[in-house]
């Protein structure tokens, strides 16, 4: 009985310990649902694969790699990323001289904004 308290007890403290530190990966206000309906969202909604590839990987004299851990705005925080889909990229900042505009030039709203950064955040965040 004492040997199933203890190992109740191991267990459940384990649990605790796994739990928030998985939680904790994600920004503030970014759920898994989020970076799941970004996804979709890049590849529809948003034509940001038109610049930056169905996979993300960029696309030569268009839209930079969004996989890789290099960024040419920002400092790679989702606030960052944001911000840069907000504002989009003027031709003197954009390394290749290509112009995104904002948000792509899509019609996404604010929602779905934050849900494409979310999945743009993630690509480099593993
Ligand atoms: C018309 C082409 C075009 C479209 C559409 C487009 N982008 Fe871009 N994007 C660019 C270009 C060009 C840059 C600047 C690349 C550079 O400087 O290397 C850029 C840069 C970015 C960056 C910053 C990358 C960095 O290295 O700092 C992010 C994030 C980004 N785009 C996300 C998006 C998202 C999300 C969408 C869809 C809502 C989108 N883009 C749609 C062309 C596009």
């Amino acid at each position: 009985m004492r040997n199933l308290v203890v190992r109740v007890t191991v267990a459940l403290g384990l649990s605790l310990l796994v739990v928030p530190a998985a939680k904790a990966q994600l920004p503030e206000g970014v759920t898994q649902q989020m970076i799941d309906e970004g996804k979709t969202i890049f590849n529809g909604a948003g034509i940001c694969m038109a610049c930056h590839g169905m996979d993300a990987k960029g696309v030569p004299n268009l839209g930079a790699n969004l996989t890789d851990e290099e960024w040419n705005l920002g400092d790679g925080s989702y606030e960052a990323i944001v911000k840069t889909i907000t504002e989009g990229v003027s031709s003197d900042k954009s390394s290749s001289g290509t112009v995104m505009p904002p948000k792509g030039g899509s019609q996404i709203n604010d929602e779905q904004l934050r849900a494409v950064a979310a999945y743009v955040w993630s690509l480099s965040n593993k």
